[in-house]
């Protein structure tokens, strides 16, 4: 116990040593690169202002790398040359000087600044902050102010909290300099990209398509040749126009939002796992609620929705927003991540190509509580912002990610690749190119993947989607842009497989709704909803909408196969500091209803769940809302610089279904023939006890997936076919059918859901081989 104690203090004390080199004043000179003019080599490895302003040697045999990290040591990864780095980074993390934009011209009412608006500066006691973007916006993210992320002028690199290589590049819009009609004098791309930020080049006959997107890729797709277009075949109004707002009435009863929990580490990434518990997954922090046996904070929990209790789980590398998905054994795997941040935590290592394992199950409490295990498998190349979805033969495709964490309008940071895990997820080690991905750029991290009844993918980034067959490796058909808004990272909406029934030959239905127009937290959300069914003989997009524009908004499929929208806000985008307006109202989406009836309101929360928060479906029919965690490090008291800080309370809500009296209306003693069932078709029988007035049944089998980013990978939901229901009987015996194929349920853990008459009962988890 007394070593315990001090290795807390030990690490207090860590934590105290390490803020000290960021304890720089605001008055404090602006470090530039230039500081190499009058700096000199570091003898022993640190650097950098609390360091007589020592700059790195990339050629000594003391220490490792040229570049000088924001904490002041020296190293060659993403964690010291990426953002935030203080001298000797790499040309596309320290380009645009605040030199190179006329100073002291008057701040403008809109927030808008730098070059492309006569070099307006911007007022930092004004409304949006005091650094300009590279983009053009006032703001005081380090997204605005670091100089390695492109900011013009008012940049403080080193006076903004806590920069790390967790910070995230801001993609705000690009405000061309060309004609939007491509001049005959101008050169033409030799590798795509084009525009202002690529040397004025222009499409020509790129095969992607002639028009220069926004962010300066050539392409085809609305988002191309619509808002933003630099050059080539622009179209100056959008083909389809997405609805605004709808009113969507109150449902008659809202269900309810209760505080009770707390998530021990930010929530964000999260699974329901076969012991009925849920997996909380954080990036590294330099605060969590819960530490690890070494002493450190720990960085992941497993929270216990029947007792509301919490424990620490450890990792073994950074788990910044990664991907994940079940394997066929019922195990949990996260996949890819960002550095580590040794300062914090020594014992965690880089979590690029990590591949993490969560082993639970229904059956063996002795799996509880214990740490994700990283037995040394890797991905084949670094991926930070992957999807994975589980295949019909238990492989798993991971796709997309950024190599390093860099800005991602410059192509070289970006991996728009998928690789092939085996069922144990051992990489293949081939990066496939996929043209969706490259074509979709900066807009193709995290896009929404959902298996088909066919054993194809639906794939969805940007504005953009398409049917993939991983087995030939090519697109089946390229489906109709999305009107509206991005609609995934950094302005995700969500993304709902719609349940799938024999009655419609399990023809998938795709909805998605919300988004934004760029990544500043002056963008727009969008209101609309496209809903699509990709197989249909010609599939089109039908319009629909919210309430009010939302980002980060997440669709939750319930028990019932209903589906509940919540979280996210209504001004802004992904990022740190980059959301206001909080959205805090639930939205229900019944896809039976005719259209312009299927949404209706239901209760709000009183949390805002902002950046990094997730909502997943429990055992007992209930939803688990956790997260918001939208600034770099733990802040634990909002103040006018970080109004929304992070979150550690977890929230009940209770659906409509189990509302008031219904709660003791749930059918009970349920009870399977067989928990491990095979997507074959055969028949299993599941008796339960009900109510003597119940009239009718129905049978739901759901998989959660893996929750992060408003993403909700391999989440899906079958109804079951039935026979056997005794009207009049309080005891019941059906007889199900199972999966006819693990096209339409890959195999992995999911629960099954016994309604009656709407009320589900409490969910039993299955096996599906
Ligand atoms: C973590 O970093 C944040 C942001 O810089 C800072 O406000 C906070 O005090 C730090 N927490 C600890 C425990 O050092
Ligand atoms: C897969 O298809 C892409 C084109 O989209 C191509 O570039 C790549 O070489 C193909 N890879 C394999 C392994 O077939
Ligand atoms: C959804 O709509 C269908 C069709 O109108 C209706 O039968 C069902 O009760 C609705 N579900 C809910 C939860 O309102």
């Amino acid at each position: 116990m007394a070593a315990f104690v001090a290795k807390i203090v030990q690490k207090r004390e860590r934590v105290q040593e390490i803020r000290y080199p960021l304890s720089f004043k605001p008055s404090d000179p602006v470090l530039v690169p230039n500081i190499q003019l009058r700096a000199v080599y570091s003898t022993d490895g640190t650097c950098g202002p609390a360091n007589n302003n020592t700059i790195c040697d990339p050629n000594s045999t003391a220490y490792t790398g040229g570049c000088c990290s924001q904490y002041g040591y020296c190293g060659n990864t993403a964690a010291y040359c990426g953002v935030g780095c203080i001298s000797g980074c790499p040309a596309s993390s320290s380009s645009a000087a605040p030199s190179s934009v006329p100073s002291g011209v008057t701040p403008r009412a809109d927030g808008r600044c730098g070059s492309a608006f006569g070099g307006a500066t911007c007022d930092p006691k004004g409304a949006y902050g005091g650094c300009c973007s590279s983009y053009g916006y006032c703001g005081s993210t380090t997204g605005h102010c670091l100089v390695s992320n492109g900011c013009q002028s008012g940049c403080s690199a080193q006076t903004s909290a806590v920069p790390t290589t967790t910070g995230e590049p801001v993609i705000g819009p690009v405000t061309s300099t060309l004609a939007p009609s491509a001049t005959s004098t101008a050169a033409v791309t030799t590798d795509g990209t084009c525009g202002t930020s690529n040397g004025n080049t222009v499409c020509g006959n790129w095969a992607n398509g002639n028009c220069c997107s926004m962010y300066g890729f050539c392409g085809n797709t609305s988002a191309h040749c619509g808002a933003g277009c630099q050059s080539g075949n622009c179209l100056s109004a959008a083909a389809v126009a997405a609805p605004g707002p709808s009113p969507a009435p109150l449902a008659p009863n809202g269900g309810a939002f209760t505080i009770v929990g707390q998530s021990g580490v930010p929530a964000m990434h999260a699974a329901l796992m076969p012991n009925g518990r849920v997996m909380f997954l954080d990036k590294l922090e330099n605060y969590t609620q819960l530490m690890t046996a070494d002493g450190y904070y720990a960085m992941s929990s497993e929270y216990d929705p029947n007792t509301n209790t919490v424990v620490p789980l450890a990792y073994l590398t950074n788990a910044f927003c990664s991907g994940g998905t079940f394997l066929p054994d019922g195990r949990v795997i996260s996949v890819g991540g960002n550095a580590p941040l040794t300062w914090l935590d020594p014992n965690i290592g880089d979590g690029f190509t990590a591949i993490r394992y969560l082993s639970r199950s229904s059956t063996d409490a002795t799996l509880n509580g214990q740490s994700w295990s990283e037995p040394g498998n890797k991905l084949a190349s670094a991926r930070w912002y992957a999807t994975a979805q589980t295949m019909p033969d238990g492989t798993v495709f991971v796709a997309s990610g950024s190599l390093n964490g860099l800005d991602p309008t410059v192509p070289a940071n970006n991996n728009p690749t998928y690789e092939i895990l085996s069922a144990t997820a051992i990489s293949q080690g081939q990066n496939i190119p996929m043209e969706i991905l490259a074509k979709n750029q900066p807009y193709y991290m995290y896009p929404f993947v959902h298996l088909l009844r066919d054993g194809t993918l639906f794939v969805f980034v940007s504005k953009s989607s398409q049917i993939f067959n991983v087995q030939t490796n090519t697109t089946v058909t390229e489906l109709p842009d999305l009107a509206g808004d991005y609609r995934t990272y950094p302005n995700t909406g969500g993304s709902v497989l719609l349940p799938l029934s024999s009655a419609t030959n399990w023809n998938p239905d795709v909805i998605i709704c919300g988004g934004g127009a760029y990544q500043d937290i002056t963008s727009p959300t969008d209101p609309s909803c496209g809903r699509i069914q990709p197989l249909s003989a010609n599939p089109t997009w039908e319009m629909d909408s919210m309430p009010e524009g939302r980002g980060m908004v997440e669709g939750t499929l319930l028990a019932d196969g209903t589906v509940v929208w919540l979280n996210g806000g209504n001004r802004g985008a992904q990022g740190f500091g980059l959301m206001a307006s909080p959205t805090l109202e639930a939205l229900l989406y019944n896809s039976s209803q005719p259209l312009g009836q299927r949404f209706s309101t239901l209760a709000s929360s009183t949390i805002p769940r902002l950046y990094h928060s997730v909502a997943l479906l429990l055992l007992d029919g209930t939803l688990m809302v956790s997260g918001s965690n939208p600034v770099q490090m733990p802040i634990l008291t909002p103040d006018a610089a970080n109004p929304y800080v992070t979150e550690f309370r977890v929230e009940n809500y209770v659906p409509p279904y189990l509302q008031g009296d219904n709660a003791n209306k749930r059918p009970t003693n349920v009870v399977l023939s067989s928990t491990a069932i095979k997507a074959n078709g055969a028949t299993f029988t599941i008796s339960f006890t009900v109510p003597a007035n119940a009239q009718a049944v129905k049978i739901t089998l759901y998989h959660g997936g893996f929750v992060t980013h408003s993403v909700h990978m391999g989440h899906r939901m079958l109804v079951l076919d039935y026979t056997g229901w005794t009207a009049g009987s309080t005891q019941q015996t059906l007889t199900v059918s199972a999966p006819p194929n693990n096209n339409v349920a890959p195999p992995g853990p999911y629960v099954v859901y016994v309604l009656v008459d709407g009320v589900p009962a409490i969910g039993q988890f299955v096996q599906i081989s």
